[in-house]
């Protein structure tokens, strides 16, 4: 573990994820930030209270680890200035998004490094996060499952989501029934900054193994699915207005426990651009 002295970083869970206190993220000096980025390496996951930041605010942060993405289907706040923002309402008319495990937008060649979520609203109860590490998820397969995952590629796309023509997402900004936009990736994908390897699948965007047999991509995609949820891979983040996220997308999964269904729950979503997996 690295040892911290500008902030205090303290791990929610055995796998991923720490909470950090002793930073506002509207006003951060180079110290804290240089130790921020460290953190993030090592726990994939970061978390933070009370952070009463704009919107500027929230974009600046992001900006420091890389360019922001422009969501190519979810721009709600285009319209307002914002068309970086991602947001994620759910409510009495409006189904939780992102019921499923997935990473987000690897639908794309160069899919996101992370993102960076603030509640705005927050349920009285429930609807909370949860993350699972990739990582841990891969380096507990056996010798020989990890070999044989080592060389495969699989193809992801927006068939089963953005594109389909009953996905409910016109009341956050999506047009219905957009194009299908499609992309292959490593199964297993090393991380560009700490050397490791995680898996690179997911429930929502990956259609197929390449090269395998529709039974045969269905059954190993299945396996690997289960093998993900494990809870000993996750960790899960109870939020209140002005909680903060900040996922590494390259080694982690997330997604909403959908329970509390009728809460109104309103969550701001800054993206930043990753690079090709490999
Ligand atoms: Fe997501």
């Amino acid at each position: 573990m690295n040892s911290y002295k500008h902030i205090s970083v303290n791990p929610i869970a055995g796998a991923l994820g720490a909470e950090v206190a002793g930073v506002h993220l509207g006003q951060i000096r180079d110290e804290a930030f240089n130790e921020l980025q460290a953190a993030f390496v090592e726990h994939s996951v970061l978390f933070f209270r009370d952070q009463e930041i704009t919107r500027d605010q929230h974009k600046a942060f992001a900006r420091r680890f890389g360019t922001l993405q422009i969501h190519p289907y979810l721009q709600p706040l285009k319209d307002q200035g914002h068309p970086e923002f991602v947001v994620l309402q759910s409510d009495e008319q409006h189904p939780y998004l992102a019921e499923a495990w997935h990473s987000d937008v690897t639908f794309v060649n160069e899919p996101p490094l992370g993102s960076v979520l603030r509640c705005v609203v927050a349920p009285e109860f429930g609807g909370d996060t949860m993350w699972a590490s990739m990582y841990a998820a891969y380096e507990a397969l056996s010798d020989k499952m990890q070999r044989m995952l080592s060389d495969l590629v699989a193809i992801h796309d927006t068939a089963r989501t953005f594109s389909r023509t009953n996905y409910k997402t016109e009341h956050i900004g999506a047009k219905p029934a957009p194009e299908v936009l499609s992309s292959e990736h490593p199964v297993v994908r090393t991380h560009p900054e700490s050397g490791r390897k995680g898996l690179f699948v997911n429930t929502t965007f990956t259609a197929s193994i390449k090269g395998m047999k529709p039974a045969e991509s269905t059954a190993l995609l299945g396996f690997l699915y289960r093998h993900m949820e494990t809870p000993d891979f996750s960790c899960r983040f109870r939020w209140r207005p002005n909680s903060v996220a900040m996922w590494d997308n390259r080694c982690t999964q997330h997604r909403v426990v959908a329970d509390n269904r009728t809460a109104n729950r309103r969550m701001e979503r800054i993206t930043i651009n990753g690079d090709k997996p490999y």
